[in-house]
């Protein structure tokens, strides 16, 4: 990891050869960590999401500045390899596979990497259960494996249906060298669904008063926040932490420079298709950034459909995104010139672009937004 000068990091590149850059402020991190642990109250444990690389804001680093803060005790990943990445990296500490385990050498893989499986099934619960039959006498040592079982609440995806957990369990009390430390569910309507998410959290209440089991858990950002007896003994922010919600900080920024200016007459056709035409004489700015960067193709601009900011005015993006650049107007900007700053997710002087926004002018999520931020832009990390 390099220095470049006043707090600013980049692990991946001593420098930046081209100009296009995800800034990630793992200040804005902590302190939003702080202000989900003022909301939630003291006594639920935080789990921190850092699937899909952290929601793009890079796996290593943001789980290492969120444990760092004193609020976090485990992290969520999606399968064997993400957790490993952490355990390579040097991140200690529980990180819970939010995943469903298949085939059973991930569990074996998972036993060594220390990591905790999800058991979603009695087949699944099967798998540890060979697995730990396999173990080398060495590895032995890694024993109890902790998991934790997921119940299908109303999620539809993975998980056990209520009645069906206590045969699980008992099955799995009875596989020597394994103790179910966690049982959870999902709640996939919170942000839209009250009546929907309540009903849910009833029967997984009913369903885990009748087991014992020391860690209870259903809460994703959105419950968490919305619905206190959602909060049970630990919850599992992700988005709230990254920023993506009302109330808290963006974390993530995605920058770029003009590397080409150019002034074209009326009618002038602009990228390929030629589905957008100057409609009057227009001064063009290109930027280095594209599709394969992850700037969504659907927000190719027939119109004034989606913008970046240079110097804190809103420029529309012009003609269809291609895979390494975009253009944009910047007709009537009299102070743009090559090399200058353009913010496609971010702040610029008085404005900002969230992830949000994008996501809504591209018709997906800004999840997806951000996961999509391709491993070709260099994460610079300010501290
Ligand atoms: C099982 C589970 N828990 C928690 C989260 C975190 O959700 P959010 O980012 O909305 O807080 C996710 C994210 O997809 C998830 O799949």
């Amino acid at each position: 990891m390099k220095s470049t000068g006043s707090g600013v990091y980049s692990v991946r590149f001593p420098r930046l050869y081209r100009p296009t850059w995800v800034e990630i402020d793992l200040e804005a991190l902590r302190s939003n960590l702080s202000r989900f642990r003022r909301k939630i109250g003291k006594r639920p444990e935080i789990l921190f999401v850092v699937k899909a690389d952290a929601y793009g804001h890079g796996a290593v680093e943001a789980a290492k500045a969120a444990l760092s803060s004193g609020l976090v005790s485990c992290l969520g990943v999606s399968s064997v390899e993400e957790g490993a990445v952490l355990r390579e990296a040097g991140v200690r500490g529980p990180i819970l596979i939010l995943g469903s385990l298949y085939p059973f050498e991930s569990t074996l893989a998972a036993i060594r990497y220390r990591l905790t499986p999800t058991v979603a099934s009695l087949d699944g619960a099967r798998l540890i259960r060979e697995a730990e039959r396999r173990l080398k006498p060495v590895e032995r040592r890694r024993l109890p494996l902790a998991c934790h079982l997921k119940i299908d609440t109303g999620m539809g995806r993975i998980g056990v249906r209520g009645a069906s957990s206590r045969a699980i369990i008992d099955f799995l009390k009875e596989t020597p060298g394994v103790s179910l430390s966690g049982v959870y569910t999902h709640c996939p309507r919170a942000e839209d669904d009250a009546a929907y998410t309540r009903a849910q959290l009833r029967r997984f209440t009913k369903i885990v008063s009748a087991l014992d089991v020391p860690c209870v858990h259903a809460a994703n950002s959105a419950a968490a926040l919305r619905f206190p007896e959602s909060r049970f003994d630990l919850v599992r922010p992700g988005l709230a932490v990254y920023g993506l919600m009302p109330g808290f900080t963006p974390v993530l920024s995605l920058k770029s420079r003009v590397v080409f200016l150019k002034r074209v007459p009326k009618g002038a056709p602009i990228s390929y298709g030629g589905v957008w035409r100057a409609k009057r004489a227009s001064r063009i700015a290109t930027l280095p950034v594209g599709y394969g960067d992850g700037v969504p193709r659907a927000l190719s601009g027939a119109g004034k459909r989606s913008s970046v900011l240079i110097a804190g005015r809103r420029c529309p993006i012009v003609g269809s995104v291609t895979m390494d650049m975009l253009m944009v107007d910047v007709t009537g900007i009299g102070s743009v010139d090559i090399g200058a700053e353009a913010v496609l997710i971010g702040r610029s002087g008085s404005r900002s672009i969230g992830a949000g926004e994008l996501a809504a002018a591209a018709g997906t999520i800004s999840y997806e937004i951000v996961t999509g931020l391709s491993a070709r832009v260099p994460r610079v990390y300010r501290r």
